[in-house]
């Protein structure tokens, strides 16, 4: 090969941005001609390979923005240790329909079961199929919209938290709320009722959701809008992280 042209061809990559390209085009130049591959076949897995860097590049970013407090995919959970839990169900949420169809998850349980373990890895799998994802606890969800109330941005706080396509609220229930703080919740699931997917964690079940909210009806219709076009995952067992300490020897053989 021109050894001119060779360096062309590498500036040129380097001037076009395709920096992934220019460091993998003499390897797979080589294998191509090993394989003796037509140029359109040569042609199509360059190209083939630079998109899949790019998608790869790109839900990494979304993942970063997503602010995941722990990265845990779905093939980690041992669903053998939750036998009560239903498998199928839980991985036929990795179908993503319910994004596509603006629903909500709902993940009841106590502490340790997995939620946040299952709500982080539906959170990974919609940032990898191209959805815009935000994770947060509850409790930082209401601190940040009260102190917006407190600042006049509450309105364009709401419209900030209505953007991602998929918001994960994590650990509602170990606050009780007062009157207005439960009223901006409201507010924040209203914006997204039916426009935006919500993947909510609580330890409470539904039947003990008027002790987080201090009024009977405000809790009912967060609940309605909520549970409408929703999928309900129950998790009725023992917490993995007791299971870990037992694993070290730190609670006694009964
Ligand atoms: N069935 C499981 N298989 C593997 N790891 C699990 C399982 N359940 C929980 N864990 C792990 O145990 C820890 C606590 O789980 P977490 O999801 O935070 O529980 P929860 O949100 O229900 O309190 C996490 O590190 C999680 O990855
Ligand atoms: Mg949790």
């Amino acid at each position: 090969m021109d050894k001119v042209i060779y360096e062309r061809m590498h500036n040129n990559l380097l001037k076009l941005d395709l920096c992934h390209l220019e460091t993998r085009i003499d390897g797979l130049l080589e294998d191509s001609s090993n394989s003796k591959k037509s140029i359109v076949e040569i042609i199509e897995g360059i190209l083939d390979e630079e998109i899949t860097f790019r998608e790869s590049r790109i839900a990494n970013t979304r993942i970063k923005l997503a602010r995941f407090p722990f990265i845990k995919t779905i093939d980690q959970f041992e669903f053998t240790f939750q036998p009560n839990l239903d498998k199928e169900r839980v991985l036929s949420l990795f179908s993503l329909n319910f994004i596509e169809e603006k629903g909500n998850v709902i993940l009841i349980g106590p502490p340790g079961v997995g939620k946040t373990h299952i709500a982080i890895s539906l959170g990974i799998s919609a940032c990898q199929h191209g959805y815009t994802t935000y994770w947060t606890t509850f409790q930082e969800l209401i601190e940040t919209l009260r102190i917006a109330h407190k600042q006049n941005r509450l309105k364009r706080k709401l419209q900030t938290f209505s953007k991602p396509k998929l918001l994960i609220i994590d650990e509602m229930g170990y606050l009780p709320l007062g009157i207005e703080e439960s009223n901006f919740f409201f507010q924040l699931v209203s914006s997204r009722y039916l426009k935006g997917s919500i993947v909510l964690t609580s330890n409470r079940n539904f039947s003990e959701w008027v002790d987080i909210f201090p009024q009977e009806s405000i809790a009912a219709a967060i609940l309605d809008r909520l549970c409408e076009n929703s999928k309900i995952i129950k998790i009725i067992g023992e917490s993995y992280r007791i299971k870990s300490k037992k694993k070290l020897g730190l609670f006694e053989k009964t």
